[in-house]
């Protein structure tokens, strides 16, 4: 049974500068939600209720947002916005949610190699926390279950542009079923002519336990940092590894055009704003053509 998830959120967010200069990139809306309280939903919806967030300076934040604040209910309270409470509310009561410091931001597989103490000898669920996904079916939950069928450790993987590949963790594999594939080999951050494949790592992972000793393993690699994608190279050497086309949607929040897609892409679909949205942007768009 999967019982924990690690939501990594210690990166710097260079892609974000400077909107990530002070404040962590995990916690910029989408639409009026951080996008690192979707992922927190994900997680629960997927039947996750422990839940270690790995943080770095700077990203005090995060711990704030899923704290309760007293003061600031007690205001509503007086007010009477009672939807406004519950929401706040709400968010502290997701789940048991825990913080560990990454000291020393040396990349993705040193932030994972954290979570050790606390998710001890279990298998665990691993949630980018730059990437929102959207899917009747969580993701999470998704790969959970095919972890439970096959015991081995589970990726959601990308069909991607080839010339995005450098982008992503990038995978060498052999399909078992449209949606499943045998993975035999990782490339991080591939150029075009490197790229084995055009299938990329979208954020989301189900390990096993061992996957801390292949991490305890790993040197630094791709950028001078601890990749995960290396340990997981380690992994698949000793044990199979599947990866799965999840069904849903990924928004991946890390750079500034996609966060402004994912953006317009929610508005659009909330009711107190939509029909005012699109007429605002048909008359922008008509504007812009008629400049063009
Ligand atoms: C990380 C991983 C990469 C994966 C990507 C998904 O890269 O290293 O393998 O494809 O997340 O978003 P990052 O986005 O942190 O550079």
């Amino acid at each position: 049974m999967i019982r924990k998830a690690v939501v990594p959120a210690a990166g710097f967010g260079t892609r974000f500068l400077p909107a990530s200069k002070s404040q962590p990139k995990e916690m910029l809306p989408i639409v009026d939600t951080p996008t690192i309280q979707y992922v927190v939903e994900e997680a629960v919806a997927s039947g996750i209720r422990d839940i270690l967030m790995i943080i770095g300076r700077g990203k005090r934040a995060i711990e704030e947002h899923f704290d309760r604040n007293f003061e600031l209910e007690e205001e509503l309270r007086e007010k009477g916005k009672t939807e406004e409470l519950r929401l706040l509310r709400r968010i502290s009561e997701l789940a048991n949610i825990h913080f560990v410091w990454q000291k020393e931001l040396r990349g993705l597989g040193d932030a994972v190699s954290c979570a050790r103490d606390h998710v001890g000898h279990e298998p665990f669920a691993v949630l980018l926390g730059d990437t929102v996904m959207e899917s009747t079916r969580p993701v999470t939950r998704q790969l959970m279950e095919l972890y439970e069928s096959r015991r081995e450790s589970v990726v959601a993987l990308e069909e991607v542009e080839r010339s995005r590949v450098g982008r992503y963790g990038v995978i060498k594999g052999e399909p078992l079923t449209d949606a499943l594939w045998k993975i035999t080999g990782f490339v991080e951050k591939p150029t075009v002519e490197e790229a084995p494949s055009n299938l990329a790592i979208a954020g989301r992972y189900v390990f096993p336990p061992d996957i801390f000793d292949c991490l305890a393993r790993t040197g630094t690699g791709k950028n001078n940092e601890i990749q995960l994608t290396d340990a997981m190279r380690l992994l698949i050497s000793m044990q199979p590894m599947c990866g799965l086309r999840f069904e849903g949607e990924r928004y991946d929040i890390g750079n500034k055009l996609d966060f402004i897609k994912t953006n317009v892409a929610f508005a659009l679909r909330r009711p107190d704003m939509a029909s005012e949205l699109k007429d605002y942007m048909r008359t922008l768009l008509a504007s812009e053509t008629g400049r063009s």
